[in-house]
């Protein structure tokens, strides 16, 4: 097979390489054409375009494969902490006990947050969306901390400060919006326990750490981790190429994670859910919004744009909201409802035809409210869990040798040359 790729146009004939993936995943590499040729390529949404190469995750969307550093996403679910998971996409390897012990060591003497951050905080309006809350206030950790980031070391240290700052941001950001006195992170408990433990604490209820809770919420986290170019990791890639600081990227990052179609479908799935229920639980009434494309409404879970099979992280994450429900001997309506509308968009023609089936989303709302996390707190915490794969895709961007300015150009469909009317002479 030629390793490059030609194209004809105009009579004229160019040639480009052909790169290779460690999968065998093939990409023309066009940089080149517009030098050699004067014209460009169109993908909007970028469908089959391919924006870097990366040895982060490697995710077939047909075969419904997801890896970290090569590592199936199912043993890191199994077997790993959350914390050594954010190692190995970091650094590139799984750490070994002196390099955990000291990672460790360094997310405990990072995890407190500057006290006047707290007035930040309390300045929002109560009815302030937590991303944007989220978003603002890793933005502002620029100026709290403003240290640079030249040697490794520096790096380091700024990327372990916001994996473990960004814990107890979102955990303040919790109890002041309730109104209710601060918990401080601590040192005895591990990545998830702390987390917990900062947002349930209270003075006049003690929270008694449950380990099955912390499992739910270990193996939410490592679902979400990383998940290559999508569209909030482009986010981060995008604004850090112009070189601004890693926390102005992450928060460009977490913006973008906030939209329904991408981290704020877990809170849209619940709401859908729950509107279902309330309507006495008719599920077709929902498919059959979701298939009419004069609507722009959509079914909140399904779909991916590279998975075309069950996404391997929505069948771990509903096996686990099965078993948790089941281990605590609750119900949730809504885990029931979400099966049934599963089973009705599975048999449907639309759903078959266009490849849709349940993403991620679909079923980690049902496992976030077993915890006691509330809708409104869920992008967050797909956007903690995020944290170490944006951070992972930024060193990974500024190392590279062929990193540029993202740039991308355009075809002007606008009005040709036109003379300045003056006001008085304007229609
Ligand atoms: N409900 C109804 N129709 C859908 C849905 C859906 N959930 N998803 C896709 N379609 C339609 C889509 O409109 C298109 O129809 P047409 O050809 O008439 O334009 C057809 O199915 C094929 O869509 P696609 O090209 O596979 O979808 P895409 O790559 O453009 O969009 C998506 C991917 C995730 C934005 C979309 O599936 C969606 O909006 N899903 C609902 C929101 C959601 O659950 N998002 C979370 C994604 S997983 C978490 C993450 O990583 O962000």
């Amino acid at each position: 097979m030629s390793d490059y790729a030609t194209l004809t146009y105009d009579g004229n004939t160019y040639e480009f390489p052909v790169i290779t993936g460690s999968e065998g995943e093939k990409a023309i590499d066009i940089s080149t054409m517009r030098a050699k040729s004067g014209i460009i390529t169109m993908d909007y949404g970028f469908s089959s375009t391919g924006s870097c190469s990366s040895t982060i995750t490697f995710m077939n969307g047909e075969k419904g494969i997801l890896r970290y550093r090569g590592i199936p996403v199912e043993q890191l679910a199994e077997h790993a902490t959350f914390k050594e998971t954010a190692y190995l996409l970091i650094n590139g390897r799984l750490p070994n006990r002196k390099e955990l012990t000291r990672f460790s060591v360094m997310l405990n003497d990072h995890s407190l947050v500057h006290e006047d951050m707290q007035e930040f905080y309390k300045s929002f309006p109560r009815i302030s969306h937590p991303m944007g809350i989220l978003s603002s206030m890793v933005n502002a950790l620029r100026s709290f901390y403003p240290e640079l980031e030249k040697t490794d070391e520096e790096i380091n240290i700024t990327m372990t400060r916001l994996l473990s700052k960004i814990r107890t941001m979102a955990a303040m950001a919790y109890k002041i919006s309730r109104g209710h006195k601060l918990v401080y992170p601590r040192p005895d408990l591990n990545y998830c326990a702390n987390f917990l433990n900062m947002m349930f604490d209270s003075p006049v209820r003690p929270y008694d750490i449950d380990e099955d809770l912390v499992q739910a919420l270990r193996v939410f986290w490592i679902l979400h981790a990383d998940h290559e170019q999508n569209c909030s990791t482009t986010a981060v890639r995008v604004v850090g190429s112009g070189r601004v600081n890693l926390y102005a990227a992450i928060s460009a990052g977490i913006a973008a994670l906030w939209g329904p179609l991408h981290g704020g479908a877990n809170q849209a799935v619940i709401e859908m859910l729950s509107e279902i229920v309330r309507d006495g639980g008719k599920v077709q009434k929902v498919i059959e919004r979701a298939k009419d494309r004069n609507d722009p409404f959509r079914l909140f879970g399904f779909g991916h744009r590279v998975y075309k099979t069950y996404d391997p992280r929505g069948q771990i994450i509903k096996k686990m909201a099965d078993r948790l429900l089941e281990k605590r001997q609750v119900s949730d309506p809504l885990l029931d409802t979400a099966k049934e509308l599963e089973i009705a968009a599975r048999k449907d023609d639309y759903f078959i035809e266009n490849n849709l089936y349940p993403n991620v989303d679909f079923y980690s709302g049902i496992v976030l409210r077993s915890i006691g996390i509330p809708t409104n707190m869920f992008t967050v915490m797909f956007a903690i869990g995020r944290l170490p794969g944006w951070i992972s895709q930024w060193k990974e961007s500024i190392d590279d040798s062929n990193w540029k300015i993202t740039r991308p150009r355009q075809i002007y469909t606008g009005p040709t040359c036109t003379d300045y009317t003056p006001l008085d002479k304007r229609p």
